[in-house]
């Protein structure tokens, strides 16, 4: 399995979440989907390592990480996840599927036949992972379906990018 190499919404949300971490106090982070650990590398000038998790559902990913300094973890969303934590983030595989692409990197661009069901799964099963005061940022595009996402847990966009011929999201979940 191909692992995401870092791309527009990479950047996007490692600034994104460059900005929050300075001026926001976070015990613990988990970064969903973590991928080349772009997200935890960033979170590592503002958390002790022993409190970000990097997880994701690509053990070729994991393994690639096994030298950092922050933990880490094979799961398919929150399967194998320990504990509750005060930030929770996840770019998520939010495309429709389009079948011309190779599989080898649909798992990490694909939400599903619509774009949005990966999303919905992850959002069901997160609210049991957040501490009372927690909060999820996700990054989704305008290419998402958001209807069901709204009605599931209504959120406010706190960052935006317009590339090609999409835009990409930052969701926030309260
Ligand atoms: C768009 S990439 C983002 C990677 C990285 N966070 C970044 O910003 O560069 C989505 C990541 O989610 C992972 N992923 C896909 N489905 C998942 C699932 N069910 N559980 C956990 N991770 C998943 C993929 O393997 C991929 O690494």
């Amino acid at each position: 399995m191909e692992i995401y190499q870092p791309s527009d919404d990479s950047h996007l949300f490692a600034n994104f979440l460059k900005k929050y971490l300075k001026f926001h106090k976070i015990t613990s982070y988990l970064d969903l989907g973590t991928g080349t650990g772009t997200l935890s590398k960033t979170a590592l000038k503002f958390l002790p390592p022993k409190n970000i998790l990097a997880s994701d559902i690509n053990p070729n990913a994991i393994k690639a990480l096994q030298k950092e300094k922050f933990q880490t973890i094979q799961s398919n969303l929150f399967q194998n996840i320990p504990s509750k934590f005060d930030l929770i983030t996840f770019n998520a595989p939010y495309l429709p599927l389009d079948p011309r692409e190779p599989k080898s990197s649909q798992l990490a661009t694909t939400g599903g036949k619509h774009g949005d069901e990966i999303t919905l799964k992850f959002l069901k099963q997160a609210k049991q992972y957040l501490t009372p005061n927690g909060k999820i940022f996700l990054l989704i595009s305008s290419l998402t379906p958001t209807d069901k996402i709204k009605k599931l847990w209504p959120y406010k966009v706190v960052a935006r990018k317009k590339i090609f011929m999409e835009e990409l999201l930052i969701l926030e979940f309260n």
